[in-house]
C-alpha cells in the first residue's frame, strides 16, 4: 500500500456529557490522554468544550429527544451542570442508558431544599433552615424569632456564583426582595457565623470505592469564589473530620463520579454542610497540576467504573485564583505574556464571552509556602484581568 494512511483506532470509551462549559472543556483535556471520546450536548456549537475538541451533539439539555441522541452509542452519560430535570434523567436511565451520577444523587445537587432535608434527616450537620412557599412571611418571622435576624434566603434551584443567595435583615427587606419575588419556594437559613469555607472532593466508583482529594479552603466574596488553597490551612483533625463527613455523604447518596461537598467551619470550630455538587467542581481546578490525578480524569475514571488515580498533592502549598470578568471588559490576550513571565504559573482560559463577574479562567501556582503560592497566583491573575 502506498503511503501509511492511518485512520486511528477506536476510542477506549465513549462518554456523553450534558453541557459544554469550562468543566466539560477541562474534562475533554483529560479524555484525550485516556483515548476517550467525549461527546457534549449543548444548544450552541460555539462552546468551551467543543472548542477544545469534544464532539458536539446539538440539542437542549432539557429535551428528552436530545438527551437520547446524546446517549446513543455512549458507554455512560454524565453532566457538567445541574440543569437537567431529574425526571428526564430517570427516563434516560429507564431507556437502558448508563447514567452517572444517579438521578437521586443529582437531585440533591440540584435542589438545595431537598439536600437540606435529606442531609438533616440522615443526621448530617446543616444550618437550621425552613423551606416555605413564596410569600409565607409569617413562617419566616417565627423562624427569625427562634434564630434571629439576619437570615439567608436562597432560591432552592438554579443558583450559582451567589445568584440565588441573599442576606435578609428584616421582614420588610424580604417583602421587597427581587430574589424572593422570583422564587416560588423559599429556603430560609440561619446566617452562619462562618470562620472558613472548605470543600472536599470525593471521586467514587459505582461499587463504592472512593478517593478523597486534600481539603480545599475557598475564599468567597459576595457569594463568588475568588481564591482557593490546597490544602486548606486547618487543623489536621478537622481535615480528617471534613473528609469523613464528605465520604459518608457520598456513600449515603451513592454518588458516582466527583462529588463536591461545600462546608462551613462555624465560629465554634465545628462543620456544617453548605451545598453539594455531583460533578467536577470549581474548588478542584488545582488538581490539574497539583495532584497526581486531576478531578476531571478521576470523574471520567469513576463514571466508567475504571480504577481511580492517586489524589495526593505534588507540592506543599497550592493556590488557585479565579479570573473573574472585570467591569468594563478585558483583553486576556494582552495580559497573557506578562502573566507567563513567571515560568511556574499555570494559566487556564475558558474562551467564554466576557461578562462582569463571570469566571473566564483560572491560574494555579504550586509553591513551598502558602504565601509564595498566593503571591504568584495573584500576580498572574492581576496581569490577566487588570481592568
Ligand atoms: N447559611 C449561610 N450563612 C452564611 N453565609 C452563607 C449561607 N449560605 C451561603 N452563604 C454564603 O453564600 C455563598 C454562596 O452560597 P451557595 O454555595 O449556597 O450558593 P451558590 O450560588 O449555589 O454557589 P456556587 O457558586 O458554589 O454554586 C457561600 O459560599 C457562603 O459564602
Ligand atoms: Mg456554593
Amino acid at each position: 500500500v502506498n503511503g501509511t494512511q492511518q485512520d486511528g483506532s477506536p476510542p477506549t470509551a465513549v462518554v456523553g456529557m450534558v453541557g459544554a462549559g469550562q468543566l466539560a472543556r477541562m474534562t475533554q483535556q483529560a479524555a484525550i490522554a485516556l483515548g476517550i471520546e467525549l461527546r457534549v450536548l449543548s444548544k450552541d456549537r460555539d462552546s468551551p468544550a467543543v472548542d477544545a475538541g469534544a464532539r458536539h451533539v446539538a440539542g437542549d439539555p432539557c429535551d428528552m429527544k436530545s438527551l437520547l441522541r446524546l446517549a446513543e452509542g455512549c458507554d455512560v452519560v454524565t453532566f457538567d451542570h445541574e440543569g437537567v430535570p431529574p425526571a428526564l434523567i430517570s427516563r434516560l436511565a429507564a431507556a437502558g442508558h448508563q447514567v452517572r451520577p444517579s438521578p437521586a444523587a443529582q437531585l440533591l445537587a440540584q435542589d438545595k431544599g431537598e439536600a437540606r432535608r435529606l442531609l438533616s434527616r440522615s443526621g448530617f450537620p446543616v444550618p437550621p433552615f425552613i423551606e416555605v412557599a413564596q410569600g409565607d412571611v409569617e413562617a419566616v418571622r417565627s423562624f427569625a424569632a427562634a434564630h434571629g435576624w439576619p437570615l439567608v434566603l436562597k432560591a432552592p434551584t438554579g443558583g450559582y456564583d451567589g445568584r440565588g443567595v441573599e442576606v435578609i435583615t428584616s421582614a420588610e427587606q424580604l417583602a421587597s426582595s427581587p430574589l424572593a419575588a422570583a422564587s416560588t419556594r423559599w429556603l430560609i437559613e440561619e446566617k452562619v457565623d462562618i470562620r472558613q469555607e472548605l470543600a472536599v472532593l470525593i471521586a467514587r466508583r459505582p461499587a463504592g470505592w472512593w478517593q478523597a482529594y486534600p481539603v480545599v479552603e475557598t475564599v468567597q466574596r459576595d457569594g463568588i469564589c475568588h481564591e482557593l488553597q490546597m490544602p486548606g490551612v486547618i487543623p489536621a483533625a478537622l481535615a480528617v473530620e471534613a473528609v469523613s463527613l464528605a465520604a459518608s455523604i457520598a456513600d449515603g447518596i451513592d454518588a458516582t463520579g466527583i462529588l463536591a461537598v461545600e462546608l462551613f467551619v462555624t465560629g465554634d470550630g465545628g462543620l456544617v454542610v453548605n451545598e453539594l455538587a455531583a460533578r467536577p467542581h470549581n474548588s478542584g481546578h488545582a488538581t490539574i497540576e497539583a495532584t497526581v490525578t486531576s478531578q476531571f480524569e478521576n470523574h471520567l475514571r469513576a463514571v466508567l467504573d475504571w480504577p481511580l488515580g492517586d489524589t495526593s498533592l505534588l507540592a506543599p502549598a497550592v493556590v488557585t485564583v479565579n479570573l473573574l470578568g472585570p467591569v468594563g471588559g478585558v483583553d486576556l490576550a494582552r495580559g497573557l505574556p506578562a502573566a507567563l513571565e513567571d515560568p511556574s504559573i499555570h494559566v487556564h482560559l475558558y474562551r467564554k464571552a466576557h461578562r462582569a463577574g463571570r469566571k473566564l479562567g483560572h491560574v494555579t501556582a504550586l509553591a513551598e509556602t502558602v504565601g509564595e503560592a498566593q503571591a504568584k497566583a495573584r500576580r498572574a491573575a492581576a496581569c490577566l484581568v487588570a481592568p
